[in-house]
């Protein structure tokens, strides 16, 4: 079976573990944790990072920082994981969503600002599959109307941004933008901790609310005493000594991903009834997962295309499920009635292929002639 990602520890992971379990650093404290999160802060050009448990707990605790008030508006594509509206439902916001971009397949930009009113309070972009969202258009909405930023960077470590804003025309690192970035570490990410995530931030306010709602809100001076209601998402010692092994070798893994893609776009490009990702000019992207969407005239969806190459041993993904679409929010009345053709087509069309950093150009080929051979029979 070719696995559609597996992790690659090949650098200092297992040296910097048993240096955890002999110095008996295991728990949330500890060097790894102070390393990886000032490591990973400057890699992407920030001044604050706060290691967190996962993901899904990163996005909250960046919106639980905004203090949202029932009924205040957070905007984000409907295209994504449900860490990013449960991030807002459960902080008191309320979801609204945008289609997405048919051909990049994050949030189309061009349809933000018709959605904004006067309770939003933020925008949450996800950088889908490694490719950047179009920030700048959402950088100009933020200031002309004083929105909080909260950028989901989980599939997209290392990917650049060529930004405009203010004639600057720089690239950016995707997770250096807006209020607050987020990422997960989880195993099939380019940096993995097994399990983990990270806030990143400028705001030195904001940055000290995070770590105080990760950890309980315990608060000085007195310990056990609380005025306010936090959580346990603490990232341990050993999960950031994993991470601190593979910041120092993102040129490689980066390196690797980029060319992954290339060898499947080289194989795949010929086909019709396939819209391969592509990259934007103002973008450099990482490639997260090498994702596709069938056309229609092949017949197939994402289901059946997806069984026919597990039989041929290979595994696949199908893509996220529109947020308006999932039971859960029906039933609480979210969403009622709206429609987001792009991101329905694709949920239906899109998958993606064996991607992670083991893979072989053998392996890339073999999947390659099984995807000629499933779309010409
Ligand atoms: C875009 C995006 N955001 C958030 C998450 C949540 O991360 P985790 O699985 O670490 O909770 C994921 C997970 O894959 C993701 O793809």
């Amino acid at each position: 079976m070719i696995p559609v990602s597996e992790p690659f520890l090949c650098g200092k992971e297992l040296e910097n573990i048993t240096d955890c379990i002999k110095s008996g650093w295991i728990s949330s404290a500890g060097k790894y944790i102070d390393q990886f999160e000032e490591q990973w802060a400057t890699y992407c050009n920030r001044q604050y990072g706060i290691a967190v448990s996962n993901g899904t707990t990163a996005l909250d605790v960046a919106v639980h920082c905004l203090g949202l008030k029932p009924g205040d508006e957070v905007i984000m594509p409907t295209f994504t994981i449900i860490s990013c509206a449960l991030a807002i439902v459960n902080n008191n916001g309320t979801p609204v969503l945008v289609d997405s971009d048919p051909k990049l397949w994050t949030m189309d930009v061009d349809h933000v600002a018709e959605k904004i009113t006067s309770k939003t309070k933020a925008i949450m972009p996800v950088h889908i599959y490694g490719h950047p969202v179009d920030m700048d258009p959402l950088l100009d909405l933020a200031e002309d109307h004083n929105l909080a930023i909260i950028e989901d960077a989980a599939e997209a470590h290392g990917a650049e941004y060529q930004t405009q804003c203010h004639s600057s025309n720089t690239w950016r690192r995707c997770g250096s933008f807006g209020t607050f970035s987020c990422f997960s570490f989880y195993a099939n990410k380019l940096i993995t901790t097994g399990e983990g995530g990270m806030v990143l931030t400028d705001d030195e306010v904001l940055a000290k609310k995070a770590r105080a709602y990760l950890n309980l809100y315990f608060q000085p001076p007195r310990r056990f005493y609380h005025e306010s209601l936090g959580n346990n998402f603490r990232l341990t010692n050993i999960q950031a000594a994993l991470g601190v092994a593979q910041i120092e070798r993102m040129d490689d893994i980066i390196t690797k991903k980029r060319w992954m893609a290339q060898e499947y776009s080289h194989q795949l490009e010929e086909l019709s009834g396939l819209q391969l990702p592509i990259e934007e000019q103002w973008a450099k992207s990482v490639y997260w997962m090498y994702a596709f969407v069938l056309s229609e005239e092949t017949g197939m969806d994402n289901t059946e295309f997806s069984l026919r190459l597990l039989e041929k041993g290979i595994e696949t993904r199908p893509f996220f499920i529109g947020m308006h679409e999932q039971p859960v929010f029906q039933k609480m009345g979210l969403f009622k009635d709206e429609k987001y053709p792009i991101a329905e087509r694709i949920a239906g069309q899109g998958l993606y292929l064996p991607s992670g950093l083991t893979i072989t150009s053998e392996q890339i080929a073999t999947v390659s002639n099984a995807v000629k051979e499933i779309l010409s029979s």
